[in-house]
């Protein structure tokens, strides 16, 4: 599990980046960052939410609750949660950028600023808090 708990931080920081860069491409006329930016959130959903996403519910969340079934399972499922609400917005930021005529223009970039900050505050509660958690039963597993 150890290797896994790695992996993960490995992938956080390629999100981390991808997030820096929206955050670069809404501070520039969505006329010239349009591709860029629909390209950047097409990453973002096919590694975070199709591949790292379901590393860590898969993979790491499942073994956990199978470790400690009741004293993580509210953390756990909270953040499961969180997973479906970002991909589900990430799929309608695709749509939305596509076609957005030049009025919605500042509140779509309001709404990506703000999943760009709710998105880095997942990624710290999982640092912080579950891979934590998992370290510990790791250890507790080995010794
Ligand atoms: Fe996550
Ligand atoms: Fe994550």
């Amino acid at each position: 599990m150890k290797e896994i708990i790695n992996q993960l931080k490995d992938d956080h920081i390629r999100v981390n980046a991808s997030l820096d860069k929206m955050e670069q491409l809404i501070d520039t006329p969505l006329e010239t960052s349009r591709d860029e930016l629909v390209s950047e959130f097409q990453f973002f959903k096919d590694f975070a939410c199709k591949i790292h996403h379901k590393r860590e519910s898969e993979v790491l969340y499942n073994w956990m609750k199978k470790q400690n079934p009741e004293a993580d399972k509210e953390i756990i499922e909270r953040i499961n949660e969180e997973h479906k609400s970002l991909e589900s917005e990430v799929n309608n930021f695709i749509e939305k950028i596509t076609k957005m005529a030049k009025e919605e223009e500042n509140t779509i970039l309001c709404d990506i600023e703000q999943f760009i900050r709710v998105y880095k505050q997942h990624i710290e509660k999982e640092e912080k808090f579950i891979f934590l958690i998992a370290q510990q039963l790791t250890e507790k597993k080995t010794t």
